[in-house]
């Protein structure tokens, strides 16, 4: 197994204890994704966006999210045979959990560098295949934890405070 963590300077060395004290949630919302599903690309970026809007979120904090969100939804339908996205709200922050079924990552530190991209033919055609979505998200999230291997599954965590 192998992990990757993240955190901006102010987060720096508190990530795992700051995921471990977590209390249980306000709400929690679950999603599906499939692979290769672009047409639904998007749809849990958006619905969380909205949540938070509801909850007087601030405008860069949305977008925050929404970008974080919508490149790890993509990572899953691009990359994977689909997954699951378990988003939980607590009073000052939302962690969003990104779990799929494989076929997970060689290297995470490679997959993670900027233009590094093993999107395939369909994924080029729709548009996709920079290499910049992970460095997207580590750009806009607070903590990033990455658990992957080859031949596994891939769990990606983001925490992003807004309070
Ligand atoms: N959920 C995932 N499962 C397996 N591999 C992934 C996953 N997410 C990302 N990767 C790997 O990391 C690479 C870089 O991802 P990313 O920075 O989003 O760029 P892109 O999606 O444009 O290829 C991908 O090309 C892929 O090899
Ligand atoms: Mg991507």
């Amino acid at each position: 197994m192998s992990e990757y963590w993240f955190s901006q300077p102010e987060f720096e060395g508190k990530a795992l204890e700051l995921l471990n004290v977590l209390p249980t949630p306000e709400f929690v919302q679950n999603f599906e994704l499939d692979e290769k599903d672009f047409i639904n690309a998007g749809k849990a970026a958006a619905k969380i966006k909205n949540a938070l809007k509801q909850l007087g979120v601030v405008p860069a904090v949305l977008r925050r999210v929404a970008i974080a969100v919508y490149e790890a939804e993509i990572n899953i339908i691009a990359h994977s045979k689909g997954g699951k996205i378990k988003c939980s709200y607590y009073h000052n922050c939302i962690l969003i959990v990104f779990d799929d079924y494989g076929p997970g990552m060689e290297d995470i530190e490679q997959s993670i560098f900027p233009g590094y991209s093993t999107a395939d033919e369909l994924v080029r055609e729709m548009g996709f295949g920079a290499g910049m979505g992970l460095p997207n998200i580590k750009k806009n999230c607070d903590i990033l934890h990455i658990i992957s291997e080859k031949g596994k599954k891939t769990i990606l965590e983001i925490l992003i405070y807004f309070g």
